[in-house]
């Protein structure tokens, strides 16, 4: 295992110039116009799959965008370590605020610019460099299955289905995934748990066409209005969400997780400044890390409607939109909470306003386990790359599929992630440290090492 840094060292160059291969393949999952691009997509994985060592690596449809399996099987009597990771990206616009175009990559100060460098290009291709490493030093200490999606940043669709569908063929005993960030370089740190996510579409209509606003204004109920309105009664003045019952089934952190929670250094000042806000604010009663990894948050993602265009244009909307999306903790359910806010939402229109909800995405929190085998592996693994213990942290996004997989295969996962929260992942110039990348590919390897060692004691 020790040859790694080196092997990297002597494959540098390739593995940065076969990473913007892939990371020119714009397969945005949420937009039909990249279809063809996410299948681009998912053949450029089987192929570097199977170049890397794989066995098997196979392009398998599913309702939308194929999911890409393959595995390399050593000994059957070996444990074996699931990867999973995502190959399709969040949507790159808006386009202007890009200092270089997001599909074609560029390397400034270390760090690779492109849509989806980090989120989860990057971090997944690490893992296919991972697996070329063991091959040419021919030395695998456990059976590797490798599942990456497309369909991700949508909410995973396709996978419960596929999960329930190839259950045999997935079986191992961790899931191991790097889709997740690091404190920082200097302070590694494990995910163990992810928030859930509801997203809901929503069209309020009010009269049956755009209306003159001197003609009518003032007579009929204007849905922009009636929008803002009915949004600005989901929080109250404490900032607390106000959809009846909302905090009622969570599960408060133990007074261990607390513990662990203020172990991670903190600077309210760069947090401030990374984030570019002269204050920060939040539900009352709450520190800013406590917010982010324990607390359940409501968002308006946008909101739009009317006139948007160039100059003044005198009309009353017919109709007006919104995406809203809220963060789940342990404890809540998807279901009641979609009930609960449809009802609440719904009650906050007046009668003459029609109002469409609609689920867009949805999944459930996670919480890992932090004293299992797999999760002292993934520890030590990080111990040696470096040089200091990861801390266990709660983070405020989601991942949909790993609750399915403990829900449907029965098995634990593993977030190891070389990001970092500055990467700007989802947003305009997202990259990846280069450094993290070579970090990523040197350290998987080890968790492997550790995982059979740990787990055949
Ligand atoms: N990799 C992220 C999630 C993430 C990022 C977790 C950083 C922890 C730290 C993932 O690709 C993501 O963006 N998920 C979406 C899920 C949604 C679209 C269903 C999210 O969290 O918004
Ligand atoms: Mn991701
Ligand atoms: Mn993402």
């Amino acid at each position: 295992m020790e040859e790694v840094e080196n092997y990297i060292t002597t494959n540098q160059d390739r593995f940065i110039s076969e990473l913007i291969e892939f990371l020119k393949i714009p397969s945005v999952s949420s937009n039909d116009h990249y279809l063809e691009d996410s299948v681009k997509a998912a053949f450029f994985v089987k192929e570097q799959l199977l170049k890397a060592g794989a066995d098997i690596s196979e392009v398998r449809e599913t309702a939308k965008i194929p999911i890409v399996y393959a595995e390399k099987i050593v000994d059957i009597n070996l444990p074996t370590v699931l990867i999973y990771g995502h190959y399709d990206v969040q949507p790159a616009e808006p386009l202007h605020l890009w200092h270089n175009p997001p599909f074609e990559p560029i390397i400034k100060d270390n760090k690779i610019y492109a849509r989806g460098a980090c989120d989860d290009k990057g971090q997944m291709f690490m893992h296919i460099k991972s697996l070329e490493f063991l091959t040419q030093t021919n030395q695998f200490p456990c059976n590797l299955k490798f599942l990456f999606e497309g369909e991700e940043e949508i909410g995973s669709p396709s996978l419960e289905k596929y999960l329930v569908d190839h259950k045999e063929e997935l079986k191992a005993d961790i899931v191991l995934v790097s889709d997740t960030a690091l404190i920082n370089n200097d302070t590694p740190s494990l995910i163990y748990g992810l928030k859930g996510i509801i997203y809901f579409d929503i069209e309020l209509t009010g009269a049956k066409k755009e209306l003159h606003s001197g003609i009518h204004g003032g007579t009929v109920e204007n849905p922009l209005h009636v929008l803002c309105n009915m949004v600005s009664k989901l929080h109250d003045e404490n900032k607390q969400i106000t959809i009846p019952g909302f905090y009622a089934d969570i599960l408060e952190p133990s007074d261990l997780e607390k513990e662990m929670m203020n172990q991670i250094p903190f600077d309210l000042e760069e947090f401030k400044s990374l984030v570019g806000v002269k204050e920060i604010t939040g539900e009352a009663g709450y520190s800013t890390l406590e917010r982010i990894s324990f607390r359940p948050t409501l968002d308006v993602n946008g909101i739009w409607g009317g006139h948007n265009g160039q100059g003044a244009k005198t009309v009353i909307a017919s109709k007006a939109f919104a995406k809203i999306s809220m963060r789940l903790v342990n404890g809540q359910s998807i279901e009641k909470v979609i009930s609960s806010f449809e009802s609440y939402f719904r009650s906050l229109a007046p009668e003459t306003i029609d109002v469409q909800m609609n689920v867009l995405a949805s999944c459930e929190s996670a919480l890992t386990p932090i004293d299992s085998v797999a999760y002292k592996a993934a520890e030590k693994a990080m111990f040696h790359t470096f040089g200091k213990k990861p801390l266990p942290v709660r983070m405020g996004g989601s991942i949909p599929v790993i609750s399915l997989f403990e829900k449907v295969l029965g098995i634990n996962s593993v977030l190891m992630g070389f990001g970092l929260d500055s990467d700007n992942i989802h947003g305009p110039n997202e990259h990846y440290g280069i450094w993290n990348f070579f970090k990523g590919i040197e350290t998987i390897p080890f968790f492997y090492k550790y995982f059979v060692e740990l787990s055949l004691k």
